[in-house]
C-alpha cells in the first residue's frame, strides 16, 4: 500500500490524527516539522526568527524528498508544505494524499498558544482569527488537490483515522488483512 501523506492548515489534527492512523494500520509514522527540527536541531519558531522562513522551507524540502522514499508511512505536512509543487509531486509519487479540514473556530482553538507557530504570531484575539480566514482562503487550492478529504472539526484523532481508513477501503486503496 502506498504510504498516506496528510496535508491541511495549521490546527487541522495532521499529527494527531497520524499518530492514531499509523498505529492503527502498522505503519511508521513521519512528521515533518518534527523532522526539520531534529535535522536542524532548532524548533521552529527559532528557525523562523533566527534563519528565516525561506531556510524552513529549504529544510522542509530536504525533509520531504526523505519522507517520500519512505515506504508504509504515514506522513504528517506542516501547513505550508503544498505552498511547493515539487513537494506535492515527490509526495504524490509514493503516497495518497488525504486533506484534513477544520472550521475557522476549531483552528483558532487549536492554535491558540503562541510561541509555536510563527506564520500566526502577531495576530491576537479577533485578528488572530481573521489572519486565519485569510490564510485559509488563500490556501484554499492547495489542501484541494488532495485525493480526498475529511473534516476534523468535533471529531477525536481516532475517528479522524477510522474515517480515513473507510475512505481507503472504499478506494481500493487499502490493503486487506491489514491491522
Ligand atoms: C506552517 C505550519 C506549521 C509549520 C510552520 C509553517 C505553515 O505546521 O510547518 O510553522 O506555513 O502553515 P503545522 O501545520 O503542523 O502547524
Amino acid at each position: 500500500m502506498r504510504n498516506v501523506v496528510l496535508i491541511g492548515f495549521m490546527g487541522t489534527g495532521k499529527t494527531t490524527t497520524g499518530t492514531a492512523l499509523a498505529k492503527t494500520i502498522g505503519f511508521s509514522f513521519h512528521d515533518l516539522d518534527e523532522a526539520v527540527e531534529t535535522e536542524s536541531g532548532m524548533t521552529i519558531p527559532q528557525i523562523f526568527a533566527e534563519k528565516g522562513e525561506p531556510y524552513f522551507r529549504a529544510c522542509e524540502k530536504q525533509m520531504v524528498k526523505k519522507a517520500a522514499a519512505m515506504d508504509r508511512a504515514v506522513i504528517a505536512t506542516g501547513g505550508g508544505t503544498v505552498k511547493d509543487e515539487e513537494n506535492v509531486r515527490a509526495l504524490r509519487e509514493t503516497g495518497i494524499i488525504v486533506a484534513l479540514t477544520a472550521n475557522v473556530n476549531t483552528i483558532l482553538q487549536r492554535t491558540g498558544t503562541k510561541g509555536v507557530r510563527p506564520i500566526l504570531d502577531g495576530e491576537d484575539g479577533g485578528n488572530r482569527k481573521k489572519a486565519i480566514e485569510k490564510l485559509l482562503f488563500e490556501r484554499r487550492g492547495l489542501y484541494a488537490q488532495a485525493d480526498f478529504s475529511v473534516d476534523t472539526s468535533d471529531r477525536s484523532a481516532q475517528e479522524v483515522a477510522d474515517a480515513i481508513i473507510e475512505t481507503l477501503k472504499t478506494r481500493g486503496e487499502y490493503d486487506v488483512g491489514m491491522a
